[in-house]
């Protein structure tokens, strides 16, 4: 089975001095802490065990916000990460913890919404072989992993935030790898910027004619949270959907719920220790409607 890796570690220097004291993954999205979004997309395809990789001052936060996932149906591991030394070493300190399994390695300031995505995510959860990564179309690519391909969709280059990207065909924060992601992530060397870059994991996989490019396109979102304006439309953008639909995103009992990973008594077990929130008034109007 393939397990999840959520990263959410980093400095977050970006966005201080909001991140002074909290790490990045914790700040609020509207109305949940960010890392509930790339944990409900892990969620969505299908991964029931992942592991959770912070800082060591960071990571007991983590803990005391997911557990250890009983309450999603889920196994959620912790992993102290000392120093950020790029985020191939997620596969890397994930060895022991994926045991040979293929993996999906989400960055935890990653956002996705879109129709259809869930059935996208589930294919690609069941490719068990090469690695899978999506590109999105952007204003600012010389921000993100840059990809260039052909009209019928082949590789032409990838590239880490060039000066002068060949195409506004961004790389997001989702990546599906087989089983070799450690094996190929131990033989990378440090990039001039004295990291190991996923764009170079990605050039390995791509040599051995295994690297697939999924476009995801108009009518899905991939947002951005590494600034505080982007903090905000992403913010905005969740609360302009939920608002007007009476639905959240990125709820994860309700995923888990209709996932069968849990039962109804498990969620009102959550209820319970919500106290007094909008989420909570949520979870109990699900609780009153019949299953779909
Ligand atoms: C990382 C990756 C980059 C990717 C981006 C997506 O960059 O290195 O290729 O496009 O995540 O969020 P970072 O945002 O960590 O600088």
């Amino acid at each position: 089975m393939r397990k999840g890796i959520l990263l959410a570690g980093g400095k977050g220097t970006r966005l201080y001095p909001l991140t002074c004291v909290v790490n990045k993954q914790l700040l609020p999205v509207y109305d949940k802490p960010m890392v509930y979004y790339p944990l409900s997309i892990l969620m969505l395809a299908g991964i029931k065990e992942v592991l959770i990789i912070s800082t060591p001052s960071d990571l007991p936060l983590y803990e005391d916000l997911l557990k250890d996932g009983h309450q999603l149906g889920m196994r959620l591991s912790y992993q102290i990460q000392t120093e950020a030394r790029g985020l191939p070493e997620a596969f890397i300190l994930a060895e022991d913890f994926l045991q040979g399994a293929p993996s999906v390695l989400i960055l935890g300031d990653n956002i996705f919404f879109g129709l259809g995505l869930q059935s996208v995510l589930e294919k690609l959860s069941s490719q068990i072989e090469g690695m899978n990564v999506f590109s999105y179309p952007v204003q600012n690519p010389q921000d993100y992993g840059v990809v260039e391909v052909s009209p019928n969709n082949k590789i032409i280059s990838i590239e880490e935030k060039p000066i002068a990207p060949k195409s506004n065909l961004a790389l997001t924060g989702l990546y599906f790898c087989d089983s070799r992601a450690p094996s190929f992530a131990k033989k990378l060397t440090p990039s001039a910027r004295g990291e190991l870059e996923i764009i170079d994991l990605m050039r390995a996989y791509h040599q051995e004619g295994a690297l697939s490019i999924n476009p995801l396109g108009r009518g899905a979102a991939w947002l951005d949270t590494g600034s505080p304006d982007s903090l905000l439309d992403a913010a905005n953008f969740i609360a302009t959907i939920e608002r007007r639909q009476g639905l959240k995103i990125a709820c994860l009992e309700e995923i888990a719920l209709h996932k069968g990973w849990i039962d109804q008594f498990m969620v009102r077990k959550t209820i319970q220790a919500l106290k007094s929130s909008q989420y909570k008034i949520y979870l109990e109007t699900l609780l009153a409607q019949p299953m779909d």
